[in-house]
């Protein structure tokens, strides 16, 4: 039983062995995303924040598509034609979901890159914690194509992952890079044959559910602040994180690490993770 069946028009949110797996279904229209999918996904990842069922997310999308991009009639040419004021909603529910609720989401995240990935589809690509597409995805920043520069977070994304050359070659040309290309160019972790997908998501997956979460939110969270931070910024933010995850674990991840090391000989910190509960 599903809890989640039918409650989203557009996105499809199944919980299974700890995974959340979020499906952008709009197949028909490529996962294009529209105003409401941008309001649902907002929805979809306050209510998964939640669950404590949902301990890892990934986010794929239906059919032949990760995502083309923003919609262009139902995000673009509809809301050009509505009252200037609503581009404020429209943006910031887009805003919302796309980079500000994933990329310091509460759990780790996973994009699994099943196809066509373009335009405002890499502000979520790269809010995820780690992606990982099929050899044959095809990405592209074709907003160049149809008249106008990237929008939303898209320039940000691409400057936090992929070289400055590389990425002014795809942002000035529109030109379609595959999976295999997105890994060289560092802006997914990994690329494998897609009937693969899946299974190597989840056994990724798997390995973050064998981890501590509240340790694991603080390493991940800490990692993407730091870059905005000086060193001695840093210094006091990140010792502060490292102390906020001790506080917070409830089951005490530290001192079960150190006992299980250095008392009862029991694990190898560099090769495995400490035995939870
Ligand atoms: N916005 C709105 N609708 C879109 C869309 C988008 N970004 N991408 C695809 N669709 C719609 C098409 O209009 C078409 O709708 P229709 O059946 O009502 O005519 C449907 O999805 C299927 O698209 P189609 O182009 O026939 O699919 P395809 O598999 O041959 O090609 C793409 C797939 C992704 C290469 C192609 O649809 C495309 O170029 N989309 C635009 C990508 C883009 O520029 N995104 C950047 C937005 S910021």
């Amino acid at each position: 039983m599903n809890q989640y069946e039918g409650r989203w028009k557009t996105v499809d949110v199944k919980v299974d062995a700890g995974i959340a797996w979020v499906t952008l279904n709009r197949p028909e229209k490529r996962n294009a995303m529209s105003p409401t999918l941008n309001a649902e996904m907002v929805q979809v990842l306050e209510t998964l924040e939640l669950d404590a069922d949902a301990k890892v997310l990934v986010l794929t999308g239906a059919g032949d598509a990760w995502t083309a991009g923003m919609d262009l009639k139902e995000y673009f040419r509809e809301v050009d034609a509505g009252p200037e004021i609503l581009q404020e909603k429209i943006r910031r529910d887009a805003c919302q979901w796309q980079w500000k609720l994933l990329r310091l989401y509460a759990k780790p995240t996973i994009a699994m890159v099943n196809g066509w990935c373009f335009g405002g589809g890499f502000s979520p690509l790269v809010a995820c914690d780690l992606a990982i597409a099929a050899d044959d995805a095809v990405f592209g920043l074709s907003e160049i194509n149809w008249g106008i520069p990237p929008g939303n977070l898209v320039s940000k994304a691409m400057a936090d992952t992929v070289g400055h050359r590389k990425a002014l070659h795809y942002i000035m040309t529109g030109e379609t890079f595959t999976g295999v290309e997105a890994v060289a160019m560092g802006l997914v972790n990994e690329s494998v044959p897609k009937a693969q997908l899946r299974e190597r998501t989840t056994s990724l997956a798997g390995k973050l559910l064998e981890k501590n979460p509240v340790v694991l939110r603080a390493a991940k969270n800490g990692f993407k602040r730091c870059r905005e931070l000086t060193w001695e910024q840093n210094e006091d933010y990140l010792y502060a994180k490292l102390d906020q995850a001790q506080l917070r674990d409830p089951e005490q991840g530290r001192a079960q690490g150190l006992k299980q090391f250095l008392d009862d000989k029991s694990i190898k910190p560099g090769l495995q993770t400490y035995k939870r509960g």
